[in-house]
């Protein structure tokens, strides 16, 4: 019987471009939706852009232009970065949209009814330099539970610890870089301790969420009592305002998830559809998908609003972990933050599209996309075990078609269609890494089928016309039976499959029988392998444009374009005289060596000379972001009278000097060519 799944991605934020790590979840989603659409069932793929909070306020005010144009154009953009990966959604809206105002609206009421709400004053930080209170990542600081450093405002992301900005230790301002002033206005609050026991059964029952995730929160949230929920942002906001309480704005994360039901509203009003039937009816099943970094809200928050206002509960909420590229965090400065525009640019949607999908399980491990398995798997995979048993073939039949009769294949056909339902299963269970594997290892046993038949061979001989059309027949056969499985994942190539043996992709089910005595078109190239330089290319293009890249208006450009990311996460020190200045000795130095220290996580050992044989040993923390090799001979900067210091692995007796957060991002000074060791710097 066919399953009528309403299924969601998270929204993602209007205040940024579509990026290949968000790729990861709608890419994701889409193939899921893909298969179940392709299995007969009536399943729906919504989302909106997520519109409101104070980003996009302070960005618009930056940009001098309204709110609503800023998300309009955004929402474009996205848009078109979607359906340019073939991620095709049944309706997408917006949070700021009237169906997402009147739905708050009821939902608001509901909450209100059953007593969670409560009023609380709140000290909340003030950005008394930026003029507005401070949504809470705009706040950065300590946290207060695990003492991790640069923190954002809401929760810790190293502990997981949820906190109010407030509560922050040494709070800064993101904004302008100032220390925001603790204020006090009235905010509402959901008390969701009163529901603490049905999230309790909900999260642990084992059905809706994967078991790292329930024993997360059990761990995290559910041992202790519930926090209060401030759902509510006092004026200046861009949101919805509450309606009885005037002045007030509910706070993003309140009206971001009634999107998903808004988005699917506005298709009711589309298509016809029953609103009830999608949200109220325990026929449909709900599923969303997101990332880590959101489970809280989507785990405790959304079911608790939904519990509360009467809808239906989530079946699954599927939980992705985070993209690294070559094993570390995407980075702008090491072109690895690729937007979804470049990578378009450069390389074809279906390689992003069968990499992820080969990587993506059922888990919330992060998943990694080293360059160089991107390039092979696409490559040996796609191009030499798929595509090429039809380009390798379609050719000798295209005048006369497939044989009448499906012939002998020793059980290839066969085995690969009784292979469908456990493929099927591994995608119904989100594993698609296994539905890959499963599908690789039929294209195996396809491919020494041709190359031992050899058509290209009997392709010269006329009296082998009959074999060597049973041949092809064979091998295409079994290439559309690829095509088929890899139909979520792949639909152009099901669609040039549908078209070059004249039957559309329609139905999982058509794995099971073969196509006999029908024409082959001409064959059209499919796709092509991946070209290691376009990857490059995309690479160094992603960091030109972080180094031109801009927070500010286009309308106040100047000739350099830094951004003040890094002076706001670390405002200027309080003045200093020329003469505590002078105390510092800073001086060129010449790294003579430089050598790993096993033991330490972040340190390597230099060896500074100032010229004339006076050397210095440093430890700097600089391990992450260099290899020995590129310091030795170079000249750097050193403090040359800080105190000496006794380390684990031995005396430091300077500093070299560097700028940057630390980690990877880490860059060493060097002076102007001419500057010799020794020399002070002032
Ligand atoms: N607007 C919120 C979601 C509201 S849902 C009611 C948001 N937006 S986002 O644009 O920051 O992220 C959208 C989705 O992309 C999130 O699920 C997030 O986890 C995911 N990802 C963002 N960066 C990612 C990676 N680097 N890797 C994998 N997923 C990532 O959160
Ligand atoms: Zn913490």
């Amino acid at each position: 019987m066919s399953r009528r799944i309403l299924v969601t991605s998270a929204l993602p934020y209007a205040n940024g471009h579509i990026h290949i790590g968000h790729l990861v979840e709608y890419l994701q989603t889409d193939i899921w939706v893909r298969f179940q659409k392709l299995r007969g069932n009536d399943c729906r793929y919504l989302c909106a852009d997520d519109t409101h909070g104070t980003a996009i306020m302070i960005r618009a005010q930056q940009e001098g232009r309204s709110e609503t144009e800023l998300i309009a154009e955004m929402q474009a953009a996205h848009e078109k970065d979607f359906a340019d990966f073939d991620i095709k959604f049944d309706n997408f809206g917006s949070t700021h949209s009237e169906e997402n105002r009147v739905l708050c609206g009821e939902i608001w009421q509901a909450i209100r009814q059953s007593g969670l709400v409560k009023e609380k004053d709140v000290e909340q930080l003030f950005d008394p330099e930026a003029g507005t209170f401070l949504a809470d990542r705009f706040v950065r600081g300590t946290c207060p539970k695990c003492g991790a450093k640069d923190q954002p405002g809401d929760n810790c992301s190293s502990c997981g610890h949820a906190y109010s900005p407030a509560e922050l230790i040494e709070p800064k301002s993101t904004l302008s870089g100032a220390t925001p002033e603790v204020r006090s206005a009235k905010h509402l609050f959901i008390e969701l301790e009163q529901l603490h026991s049905f999230l309790n059964t909900w999260t642990q029952c084992g059905e809706h969420l994967q078991p790292e995730i329930a024993n997360y929160l059990k761990g995290h949230f559910l041992g202790d009592p519930l926090r209060d929920w401030d759902i509510s942002r006092p004026a200046p906001y861009f949101g919805f305002e509450i309606p009885d309480s005037p002045g007030n704005y509910w706070y993003v994360w309140f009206d971001a998830p009634i999107g998903y039901m808004a988005s699917t509203k506005q298709w009711c009003n589309q298509s016809g559809e029953s609103f009830n039937d999608w949200w109220k009816s325990a026929d449909t099943e709900i599923h969303h998908f997101i990332g880590k970094d959101i489970t809280y809200f989507h785990t405790l928050f959304w079911p608790g609003m939904l519990k509360t206002a009467g809808f239906s509960l989530p079946t699954k909420v599927h939980i992705h972990g985070f993209l690294t590229v070559d094993g570390e965090k995407m980075s702008k400065s090491k072109g690895t933050f690729v937007n979804a525009r470049t990578y378009l640019k450069h390389l074809d949607a279906s390689y992003l599209r069968y990499f992820y999908a080969s990587k993506l399980t059922a888990k919330v491990d992060d998943l990694d996309l080293s360059i160089d398995e991107f390039v092979a798997k696409v490559n040996t995979d796609l191009i030499g075990k798929v595509v090429n048993l039809a380009s390798r073939t379609a050719k000798f039949v295209s005048e006369v078609g497939l044989s009448k009769k499906y012939p002998d294949d020793g059980g290839l056909f066969k085995y690969a269609a009784a292979q469908g339902d456990e493929i099927a299963e591994a995608y119904e269970a989100c594993d698609f890494n296994r539905a890959m594997r499963l599908i690789m290892a039929l294209a195996d046993r396809a491919n020494p089928f041709v190359e031992d038949h050899k058509p290209w061979t009997l392709h010269k001989d006329a009296r082998k016309a009959k074999q060597l059309q049973e041949v092809c027949t064979v091998a295409l056969n079994l290439f559309r039976q690829l095509a088929i499985y890899l139909a979520p994942v792949l639909p152009r190539l099901a669609e040039q499959t549908g078209e070059l043996l004249g039957d559309p992709i329609t139905d999982w089910q058509q794995a099971k029988t073969p196509l006999v005595g029908t024409p082959v078109a001409r064959f059209k190239h499919m796709m092509k392998r991946v070209d290691e330089k376009d990857v490059h290319n995309m690479i160094e293009e992603s960091k030109e444009a972080s180094q031109t890249e801009s927070t500010s208006s286009p309308a106040t450009e100047h000739a350099y374009q830094d951004s003040g990311d890094a002076l706001a996460a670390e405002p200027l020190a309080a003045e200093c005289s020329f003469d505590d200045f002078m105390k510092v000795d800073l001086r060129v130095a010449r790294v003579i060596s430089a050598e790993q220290v096993p033991e330490a996580r972040k340190l390597l050992k230099l060896r500074l000379s100032l010229g004339g044989g006076a050397v210095k040993q440093v430890f700097a923390g600089i391990k992450a972001a260099y290899e020995p090799e590129e310091l030795e001979g170079r000249l750097v900067v050193c403090v040359a009278n800080l105190a000496p210091r006794q380390m684990k692995f031995g005396v430091s007796e300077g500093m070299v000097v560097a700028s940057g957060p630390g980690g990877t991002e880490v860059f060493v000074l060097s002076p102007d060519e001419g500057a010799v060791p020794g020399q002070r710097v002032h």
